[in-house]
Order: C-alpha cells, then sequence, then structure tokens
C-alpha cells in the first residue's frame, strides 16, 4: 500500500491544478488518472479562460505558453436574424478573456508537475474510496492490471462527470437536461473572425471558436438522438454556413468531431468527511456560457487554501466552508450558462412564438447597457457571487 497526503483522482484541469497548488504549499499529493497521458493531452474539451483563470496559472508559473500562444478577446460578435452585435467586454467590465484549449492547460500542468518531482499515476483506475468518515482515507486503484490501495490523509475527488467519488457524498443533486447537443468540429481553416460568434438562428445555435490562427473550434446545436452518422462532412459545412452567415468561412480538415449532450448538475454540498469534489465532479454546466474550465480551477484554488490552512494549524474551519464558499460561484455560472443557452438554442418543443421571443430578447441584450453588461460581467467571471 502506498501512501501521501491527499489522493487526487483525475488528472484534469481541476486534479492537475490541485496538486501543483498544493506542491507550492509543500503538501505532498498523487494523482491517479485512468487515461494514458497521451490520451489527457489529446483530448479536446474548453477553450475559454477568464481573467480569474489566467491570473492563478501566470501568479503559479504555469502561464508561460498561455501568455505567448493564449489569444485575448476583448469581446464576442452576436449574429441573429441577420444582424451583427459586438459586445464589448473590455468596455463594459474592464476585462477580456483569453481562448487558450484546454488540453493545453492540462499539457502544462503535467509539464509542470513532473518537473517539480509530482507524482501522477497515469492508466490508474480508481475503482472505490473508503474511509472518509474516519481519520484514514483509502483509495482502492486499478493500475498496471493490479489491484492496489492509496492510503491518504484527504481525498479530492477531481474525476469529471463520470467519476467514482461523488458515490461517497452524502448528497442532493440538482440536474436540467437539454432537448439538444452541440457537434464540435476542430478544423485545420484559418477562423474566419477574430472573435467568437455566437449565431442564433431558426434551424438552431451555432458557435465560431478557434485555437490558434489556422485551427478553427466550431460548434452546431444538433437534436439530442443525433449522431455522428447524420453528420457526414458537407452537411457539418453547409449547416455551418447557414448559421452563422459568415461569408469568411472555408471548409477544411476535420482533425476532430464529436457530439457532446448539454447538461446542467450541481451536488450540495460538495464535500462529506475527508472527501472533497471539485470542477466537473460536482458541478456540469451546458458549454454556452464558457464557464467549466473556469469553475474546476476556482474550485481547487479555494481547496488548496483550506487544506494549507489545514495542514499549517490544524484548523479544519476552512475545509468546512469549502463547499459553501464555492457553491455561491457556481449557482451564478450555472443561472448564467442556463440563460445563455435558453437565449441562443432553439427548443425542439417550442413553437414561433417562443421563437420571437427569443429574436426581442436578443435584440434587448445588444442594445440595452444594462442588459449587454449583464451578458458581459457573467461571462468574464463575476467576482462577488
Ligand atoms: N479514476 C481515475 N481517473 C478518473 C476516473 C477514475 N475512476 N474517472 C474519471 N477520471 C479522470 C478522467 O479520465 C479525466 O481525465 O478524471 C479526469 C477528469 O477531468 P475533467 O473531465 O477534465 O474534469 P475537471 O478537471 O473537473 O475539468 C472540468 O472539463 O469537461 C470539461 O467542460 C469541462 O472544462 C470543464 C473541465
Ligand atoms: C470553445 O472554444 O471550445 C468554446 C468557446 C466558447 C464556448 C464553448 C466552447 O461557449
Amino acid at each position: 500500500m502506498e501512501a501521501t497526503q491527499v489522493g487526487i483522482i483525475g488528472a484534469g484541469p481541476a486534479g492537475l491544478m490541485l496538486s501543483h497548488l498544493l506542491h507550492r504549499q509543500g503538501i505532498a499529493s498523487v494523482v491517479l488518472e485512468r487515461r494514458s497521458r497521451d490520451y489527457i493531452e489529446r483530448r479536446v474539451r474548453a477553450g475559454v479562460l477568464e481573467q480569474g483563470s489566467t491570473d492563478l496559472l501566470a501568479s503559479t508559473g504555469v502561464g508561460e505558453r498561455m501568455m505567448r500562444e493564449g489569444l485575448v478577446h476583448d469581446g464576442i460578435k452576436l449574429r441573429f436574424a441577420g444582424e451583427e452585435h459586438r459586445i464589448d467586454f473590455r468596455r463594459l467590465t474592464g476585462k477580456g478573456i483569453t481562448v487558450y484549449g484546454q488540453q493545453e492547460v492540462v499539457k502544462d500542468l503535467i509539464q509542470q508537475r513532473l518537473a517539480d518531482g509530482g507524482e501522477i499515476w497515469f492508466e490508474a483506475e480508481a475503482t472505490a474510496v473508503d474511509g472518509i468518515e474516519d481519520d484514514q482515507p483509502r483509495i482502492a486503484c486499478r493500475r498496471n492490471g493490479e489491484d492496489t490501495t492509496l492510503a491518504c490523509e484527504f481525498v479530492a475527488g477531481c474525476d469529471g462527470s463520470h467519476g467514482v467519488s461523488r458515490a461517497g457524498l452524502v448528497a442532493k443533486s440538482f440536474e436540467r437536461s437539454y432537448p439538444f447537443s452541440w457537434l464540435g468540429i476542430l478544423a485545420k481553416t484559418p477562423p474566419a473572425s477574430d472573435e467568437l460568434i455566437y449565431a442564433y438562428h431558426d434551424r438552431g445555435f451555432a458557435l465560431h471558436s478557434m485555437r490558434s490562427p489556422e485551427i478553427s473550434r466550431l460548434y452546431l446545436q444538433v437534436d439530442a438522438a443525433d449522431t455522428m452518422d447524420a453528420w457526414p462532412e458537407a452537411r457539418i459545412w453547409d449547416e455551418l454556413r447557414l448559421r452563422l452567415a459568415e461569408p469568411g468561412l472555408q471548409a477544411g480538415e476535420i482533425i476532430e468531431a464529436g457530439i457532446t449532450p448539454m447538461r446542467s448538475m450541481v451536488t450540495e454540498p460538495m464535500q462529506h468527511g475527508r472527501l472533497f469534489l471539485a470542477g466537473d465532479a460536482a458541478h456540469i454546466v451546458p458549454a454556452t456560457g464558457a464557464k467549466g474550465m473556469n469553475l474546476a480551477l476556482a474550485d481547487v484554488r479555494v481547496l488548496a487554501e483550506a487544506l494549507a490552512a489545514w495542514y499549517r494549524s490544524k484548523s479544519r474551519d476552512l475545509l468546512d466552508r469549502y463547499s459553501e464558499r464555492c457553491l455561491r460561484r457556481v449557482w451564478r455560472a450555472e443561472h448564467f450558462s442556463a440563460w445563455m443557452t435558453a437565449l441562443l438554442h432553439r427548443d425542439p418543443a417550442g413553437d414561433p412564438f417562443d421563437h420571437k421571443l427569443r429574436l426581442s430578447y436578443l435584440r434587448y441584450v445588444v442594445t440595452s447597457e444594462a442588459a449587454a453588461t449583464t451578458l458581459a460581467e457573467n461571462y468574464v467571471g463575476f467576482e462577488n457571487a
């Protein structure tokens, strides 16, 4: 049996950043990740960092490549009914966002952890968490085809939406599913716009994003039951052209494609005994608000601070307040993400009245300074939630 101070399940942004922050406080951890390093470094996920996230990466020494390669945006474009409007984040809030792929954040954190002598067990799947109500938590795990146990003082469940750690909680789950999904592609074509385009069309939502000056990231609202079989490449490009109404959009080689269901979920509380959940393990947001990775990073910042206080003074105060401190921010992001989703997606069960209401609301958002500020301050990250 191996032992460490904090056993972390999952090497996504939450788990890796937590391990990094703990190391900076002199606290040892082991990260268990069921996939290979290669797999998680290639897995295409979210791509928008709020100022609070970029500050955290930069101030803890893992932001160098992000600052060099990340694309700083001062606003977004909204398109609907043949019109284009810009929401100027910088003017409305004084802040911008940085477009930098989640797998790049993951690569940078892995590199730093390994350079610092950190322990990440790849292809090690946690199968159960025990002992969180007494002072001897244990993570059962399958590694290199063998069953082994990691003994620790605390367990951080950073194992995403399909992880095992949630089973250890005595908690209530609040959930919503949506009658549509997102089909996302990564394509070898230069972005046709220098800013993100969120488009509402009567055929459904589309989003134009990017990863670099050569690579675009594009999304389409599709039916919840759709599979990729229904979406040959030509259909994807036709539909993107139609909904985005972007003449500059050129079809290019599709490097990656997949369909992601849209879901909202919050677990309350996010902790039990010596188990603490962070990131997608504790809450899911539909991607329309670009909040997932930011929530994950913000959670572990709070958790690392609480664990550091415990190891410094053996005071449980901050640990006991972990969930409460996170949930206000989490619910603000949940509301914003559900609001953006309702604003920009066609409801398959909706009627023409519904469509007209949505257009009116969009027009309000782009003409009222108050409404535009509501969108902007939530998108860049509302600090006082
Ligand atoms: N044992 C070990 N590792 C596991 C287990 C398990 N039983 N179950 C899941 N994992 C791993 C997954 O393979 C994944 O690498 O946990 C990791 C969880 O990482 P993420 O899903 O990236 O979650 P998180 O770090 O919370 O980051 C949230 O991810 O899905 C996006 O939109 C979301 O941007 C947000 C971000
Ligand atoms: C992305 O670039 O992957 C992205 C951007 C904005 C979103 C969701 C995803 O709202």
